[in-house]
């Protein structure tokens, strides 16, 4: 059986308002603001890479919990922006961590990554192939955007979360579920040279693109259904969850969502108004927010979810 021992997050220093893509779009903050609940987000320098904001989250988990990593089995990076294809971010990390001897690799899951990720530990730790496992989700995302696209651009950030996955006496993840509709992969896409996905043309220019009306779309669509599912599959209620924390990609759609469950939103937690859209980062960073605001405690229940380009789901109901 398995728990998540150790938990911390990390981002970058350089805050960026709305007022920043006034300068360079046509765009203003009420637009953004209305549409997206975005207020800020963060910014990687140049030089600054995913397994960089990766390896200071790890740190934060170390000091925030007095844990050692140097023995750690394996590690998986959950990522769409690793430093580049190979080697893989979860190797970055080891080298500069110094940790002898883990195995690694990345989960390519866009904003569902960081739950997959944690799927995964838990069936290492509970088949007893690994013992301990680092998993993060970490995102330099604005080094992968089109900044002259208006649609896209204002959207996302960059921001890093690490948890340790360790045996326990006591079994703390409850459930899991997870999904796809490959048939909407060329809604939400990053390509580097094909042209076309599903039969639809494509843009290859290695930057984020999305039709965000039919993401949008889709994940009120769908994701209310899937949150319904896993409760069920854990035998527990939506009132027998302390916390609700769905990727956090933009206000509206965690609203829309709220309404559909009958779900209150204060016990939504979201980290997309301060940090905006960091895919595979956003449900960690939403978590320790909430955890600093004294919300989130030890022992509560919560119920993740992650959704983006796929497009693809993965859900998880633990015991904090
Ligand atoms: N500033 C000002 N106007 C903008 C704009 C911007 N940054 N971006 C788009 N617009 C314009 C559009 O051109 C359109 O103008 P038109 O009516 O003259 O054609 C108008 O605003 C409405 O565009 P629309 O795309 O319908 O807006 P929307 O309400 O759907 O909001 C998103 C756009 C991207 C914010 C929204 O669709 C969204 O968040 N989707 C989900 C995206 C997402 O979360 N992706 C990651 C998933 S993990």
């Amino acid at each position: 059986m398995s728990k998540i021992t150790a938990f911390g997050t990390y981002v970058p220093e350089r805050i960026v308002d709305n007022h920043y893509f006034e300068e360079i779009i046509d765009t203003n903050d009420e637009w953004i603001t209305s549409r997206t609940g975005i207020k800020t987000r963060r910014f990687s320098k140049d030089g600054e890479y995913t397994s960089d904001l990766s390896v200071k989250a790890v740190e934060n988990l170390m000091a925030n919990s007095g844990k050692d990593v140097s023995d750690v089995d394996f590690i998986v990076v959950c990522t769409t922006s690793p430093d580049q294809p190979m080697p893989n971010a979860a190797s970055r990390v080891q080298y500069k961590l110094g940790i002898k001897n883990a195995g690694c690799n990345d989960i390519y899951a866009a904003c569902a990554g960081f739950v997959y990720g944690l799927q995964m530990a838990h069936g290492f730790v509970n088949s007893g192939v690994y013992k301990k496992v680092l998993v993060i989700g970490a995102e330099t995302l604005t080094k992968i955007t089109d900044m002259e696209d208006r649609t896209s651009c204002i959207l996302f950030g960059d921001g890093a979360g690490a948890a340790l996955v360790e045996p326990d006496e006591q079994e703390h993840f409850m459930a899991f579920n997870s999904g796809t509709n490959g048939d909407l992969g060329h809604d939400l896409y990053l390509s580097h040279k094909k042209n076309s996905i599903n039969g639809v043309g494509i843009n290859p220019n290695s930057k984020i693109v999305q039709n965000g009306r039919s993401v949008f779309k889709w994940a009120v669509g769908n994701i209310p259904n899937k949150v319904r599912e896993l409760a069920e599959k854990a035998g527990l209620t939506l009132d027998d969850i302390d916390y609700i924390v769905p990727h956090s990609a933009n206000l509206r759609i965690i609203e829309a969502i709220a309404k559909d469950l009958n779900y209150p939103m204060d016990r939504i937690p979201e980290s997309v108004t301060e940090f905006g859209n960091t895919s595979s980062a956003s449900i960690p960073l939403a978590i320790a927010k909430a955890e600093r605001n004294g919300k989130i405690k030890k022992g509560d229940t919560l119920l993740l979810i992650g959704f983006g380009g796929g497009l693809t789901f993965a859900g998880a109901i633990l015991k904090w």
